[in-house]
């Protein structure tokens, strides 16, 4: 994720800029940059950083002036968050200027042949690939920048939202959208571009969302033009009134940080498994795996650190990696490694997950597997961050930033990309049959529309958190896969409703919590179809002899459960392995709604912060 922002109309573009970046920061922020017509050239100013250390650096570079301008808050996925990868970005002729969100997933072969007519690149993004694409095609075909920008984005597969002017012709900026939200702000005679309507919403409260595949020349003093990418057909601008204030767009309309990202699992997911996995062709594609798959191969077992949510990740990744690529596990507290002298030696493979990248004791549960020998692989979603630089290779997840302390889409991106790994180790290995492989990738595609599906049960679940918001104690419940999710759920709650919750495997139930089950003790048990089902409802019944308050987290159709339960909420069907993904996400809603009802701080629980970098 990142947040793009233009302006071209009678104002001075920096201010609006400057101050739009600000309000885009959630979408990304590892380095951020601006480029301003002055009336004779682009004056561009970028780096690594946040908004305000561009703010210093630009004030030193460049005059602030001219009516025609944008700018970038970046979130890394192609190149490591420095000056030179931060955008915008320039064409080799330095007439052309780009901002640009989103993935370019064949970059790579198109630089190739860019190269090969004599093109060069200063920086490791797919964005100045695509820049000297548009060049390209417009010195070619002797084009106009608004045709050769379709045409280029023609060449191109990936996502994208974009804002590119040519310094020749200042008057105009043109720009294009799929997969990556863009937003046109029109004024009197002028236009606000923006990731969302946030940078705007002083200046206009009319706005166009662009459509994907669309793509529209915005011009000074002219009436707006929308055009279909592909085939070139004019589109009836339909404008909006925006009927949002400032704050509530920071938050994307959500109430919170915590739900807006509850929601944002859908494309986080996807974004996450994009452009690694090809189900067509039944190819999975890490680069960190492909590059030292010899040393998955060999060692004897894998060690996973963590802590936290991400704990809880690396618990389902066990039962993945066991199951499909038949390579023992064991998931260690990153906290109580360090401490505890394991025995651990260079055949041994090491996975850290931390979705900060920057958890102290993660970090040093590193450090020693390092000194002992061991390789370690990282799973973080912060590009850039200390773990991902401390670790010897790693995948990251493309969540885009989390703000909301308690962790929601970082999980379940985790858990994505560790299937992926257990998948393309067990496809190495030979542990999984070809068809079997190929389901996984077609059923782990299909899990982003089925997390929709799961997030329509809301109000449903929110009457339930009705009856139990007052409740002081809670138990969650599962068996296999789904162990791990009943721990995440019951962490989800304690963070931000502080009420007592406790996560155990189903069966464990009998040696000590059942003696708190009565009539007071509400117990949220999965029990999806697969797995370990009848056992589970065995449970159920057991659970309910003692009159505990059950709600059963059920597959779509269950008839046995909802028999028993007081409440049962469905999610789709999908393989076993992949049921954590649509099995959280009403734990999290549950949790969710209990701490807004109770009146709690939902994004910043008390005591608690996003990234641990103290022991
Ligand atoms: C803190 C956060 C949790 C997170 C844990 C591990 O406790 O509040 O949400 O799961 O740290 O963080 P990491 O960034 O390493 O995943």
């Amino acid at each position: 994720m990142c947040g793009i922002v233009g302006y071209i109309g009678h104002r001075e573009a920096y201010p609006i800029i400057l101050k739009g970046l600000k309000r885009l920061e959630y979408r990304g922020y590892d380095s951020a940059g601006i480029a301003l017509y002055d009336g004779c050239d682009i004056k561009l100013s970028k780096t690594k950083g946040k908004v305000v250390d561009l703010e210093d650096k630009l004030l030193k570079e460049i005059p602030t002036v001219g009516s025609l301008g944008i700018g970038h808050t970046r979130w890394a996925t192609h190149g490591v968050p420095n000056d030179v990868n931060s955008h915008p970005h320039y064409s080799n002729s330095g007439n052309l200027v780009i901002i640009h969100n989103g993935i370019i997933e064949n970059y790579e072969s198109l630089k190739t042949e860019l190269k090969n007519r004599g093109y060069s690149f200063k920086s490791d993004t797919d964005t100045e690939v695509l820049i000297n694409l548009i060049e390209d095609v417009m010195k070619n075909d002797n084009l106009k920048l608004g045709k050769a920008v379709q045409i280029a984005l023609n060449q191109v597969v990936g996502a994208y939202a974009i804002a590119v002017f040519d310094k020749n012709k200042p008057n105009e900026i043109v720009v294009a959208k799929l997969g990556s939200p863009l937003a046109i702000g029109i004024g009197d005679d002028e236009f606000f571009i923006a990731s969302d309507a946030s940078p705007f919403i002083e200046y206009t409260k009319n706005a166009i969302y662009l459509e994907d595949e669309e793509m529209a020349i915005v011009r000074r003093g002219k009436d707006l033009k929308i055009r279909k990418i592909k085939d070139d057909s004019l589109v009836d601008p339909y404008i909006q009134e925006l009927q949002i204030n400032l704050e509530q767009i920071e938050k994307g309309g959500y109430d919170h940080f915590m739900l807006k990202e509850i929601y944002e699992q859908p494309s986080a997911i996807k974004d996450t498994y994009r452009g690694r996995m090809l189900v067509n062709e039944a190819i999975i594609k890490l680069a960190g795996v492909e590059d030292n798959m010899k040393k998955f191969l060999n060692a004897d077992r894998i060690i996973i650190v963590a802590c936290g949510t991400s704990w809880h990740a690396g618990l389902v990744a066990e039962y993945i990696f066991e199951d499909l690529a038949r390579i023992p596990v064991e998931v260690e507290y990153a906290s109580e490694f360090r401490y505890r002298n394991p025995v651990i030696n260079e055949k041994d493979l090491v996975i850290a997950i931390s979705q900060s990248g920057e958890t102290a004791d993660t970090l040093a549960a590193i450090k020693l597997a390092k000194s002992k020998g061991a390789f370690v692989f990282g799973v973080c979603n912060v590009v850039g961050s200390s773990i991902a630089r401390e670790t010897n290779a790693g995948a990251y997840t493309h969540a885009g930033p989390e703000i909301g302390v308690a962790s929601t889409k970082a999980f379940t991106t985790q858990i994505t990309i560790l299937t992926l790994i257990a998948l393309r180790l067990a496809r190495a290995k030979g542990t999984i049959s070809s068809s079997d492989f190929r389901l996984y990738l077609m059923e782990l595609e299909m899990i982003p529309e089925k997390v929709i599906k799961a997030l329509e049960s809301e109000e449903h679940i929110k009457k339930i958190a009705e009856i139990y918001k007052t409740t002081r104690n809670f138990l969650y419940l599962g068996r296999g896969y789904n162990f791990p999710v009943a721990l995440e759920g019951a962490l989800k709650l304690k963070e931000i409703s502080y009420i007592h919750a406790e996560g155990y495997p189903a069966a464990e139930m009998k040696h000590g919590p059942i003696a708190l089950i009565d009539e007071n003790m509400p117990i949220a048990v999965i029990a999806t179809k697969k797995g370990h089902y009848e056992k589970v409802v065995s449970n159920i019944q057991e659970i309910k002899s003692r009159k505990g308050k059950i709600i059963g987290i059920v597959t779509e159709g269950d008839v046995s459960v909802r028999e028993l339960a007081d409440h049962v909420i469905e999610v789709p069907e999908t393989l076993e392995a992949l049921s954590p993904l649509l099995t959280t996400i009403p734990l999290q809603l549950l949790s969710y709604h209990i701490a807004v009802m109770l009146g709690k701080n939902v994004d910043q629980p008390r005591n608690l912060a996003k990234s641990v970098t103290v022991e």
